[in-house]
């Protein structure tokens, strides 16, 4: 079977098997479902493999879909390995208390293409393909947006942000500025979906750093552009108890790459391969990509891929009985996660 329609299926069967627990305020219960979903349905799938490089965690916090993990056809010699960034839930909080945001997400490129992202905060910056040449965060987040709006001569370019307090400043000065600015309360991920897909002209703020591998992945398959730069744990979150062990992972993990809070990270800087694809499926989704949704035996689900400058947005509709039939893997999934 096309690779591409195997891994389009991953992330649709994660979102059908999160179904479920939508609404039923219990993270750690939706994250699973998804988890074992995607890795039931990447696991038995055959000429490819596939290796978890940015996952649930080490092998030592996640049993499953952990960092180094090889999934797929690994009996053969001869089948071909990528690398995989994968997030089963994005954005679990909007998913088990049902409001928009959450989508299933994974990214795939060459082998060795991907670099591994710690649990960290990261500045990003994601625009639509018509800004790609603008796009330089060296300049300061406000210089860049000026010289988009004198670019295309208009004030009024749609902004997403996520609605935190970090970025209350910055908000007041993309509005006065004349952006027009969505605040979302989770999920940057389905933000930058919405950018490709025409609802906005950029994604800006502070998220997760393992989000930035899917968010590169994304802007590397549809054309569009990112740039983006880890932020210390300590400007978020100067007072935690958990501060000082966070910026001791964090320093280390600096020191390794050689990479520092300074530095400006291309999208190929983290996903360096021209080829890489993004797929995506809707949990409670928002924006550009429906909620899954179930009726009468089917399930609908709005899935989205991109890949060589091509996105696609897809409605797909799973009849329960047939599949059953058919397909015991995903069988095994509706059967357990039944709602
Ligand atoms: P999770 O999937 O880990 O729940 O992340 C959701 C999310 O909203 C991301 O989309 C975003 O990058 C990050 O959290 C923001 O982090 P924080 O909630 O700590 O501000």
């Amino acid at each position: 079977m096309n690779r591409d329609i195997v891994l389009l299926r991953a992330v649709e069967v994660a979102a059908l098997a999160t179904h479920k627990y939508i609404g039923r305020k219990d993270k750690k219960l939706i994250d699973q479902a998804a988890v074992e979903a995607l890795e039931v349905i990447l696991k038995n799938e055959k000429d490819f493999k596939l290796k978890v490089v940015n996952g649930e965690g080490e092998l030592d916090e996640a049993p499953m879909l952990y960092s180094g993990q090889i999934l797929g056809d690994i009996e053969n010699p001869e089948a071909k390995i990528y690398d995989l960034s994968v997030d089963p839930v994005e954005g679990t909080y909007p998913a088990a208390y049902n409001f928009a945001g959450s989508v299933a997400a994974i990214a795939v490129s060459r082998l060795n293409t991907q670099l591994q992202l710690p649990e960290m905060y990261m500045e990003k910056l994601f625009v639509s393909d018509e800004f790609r040449e603008w796009i330089d965060l060296k300049k300061g987040i406000i210089n860049v947006i000026k010289d988009m709006q004198k670019f295309c001569q208009r004030k009024d370019l749609k902004c997403i942000i996520l609605d935190k307090p970090r970025h209350k400043e910055i908000i007041e000065e993309l509005s006065a500025i004349g952006v027009i600015v969505r605040m979302i309360q989770d999920g940057d991920v389905l933000a930058a979906i919405d950018v490709v897909n025409g609802a906005a002209d950029f994604v800006y703020g502070i998220g997760g750093a393992p989000e930035g591998s899917l968010m590169a992945s994304l802007a590397i398959a549809s054309g569009c552009k990112m740039q983006s730069r880890l932020v210390p744990y300590q400007e978020i979150w100067p007072n935690e108890k958990e501060t000082k062990l966070r910026m001791q992972t964090e320093n280390a993990w600096i020191e390794k790459h050689n990479i520092d809070f300074d530095t400006i990270l291309e999208d190929l800087d983290l996903i360096a391969d021209e080829r890489a694809r993004f797929f995506a499926a809707g949990i409670t989704a928002g924006g550009s990509l429906r909620p899954i949704d179930y009726k009468n035996g089917k399930f609908y689900v709005n899935a989205f891929m991109a890949s060589h400058g091509i996105a696609r947005n897809i409605k797909s509709v799973y009849d329960i009985k047939k599949v059953n039939a058919l397909k015991p893997g995903i069988k095994s999934i509706f059967d357990k996660y039944k709602r």
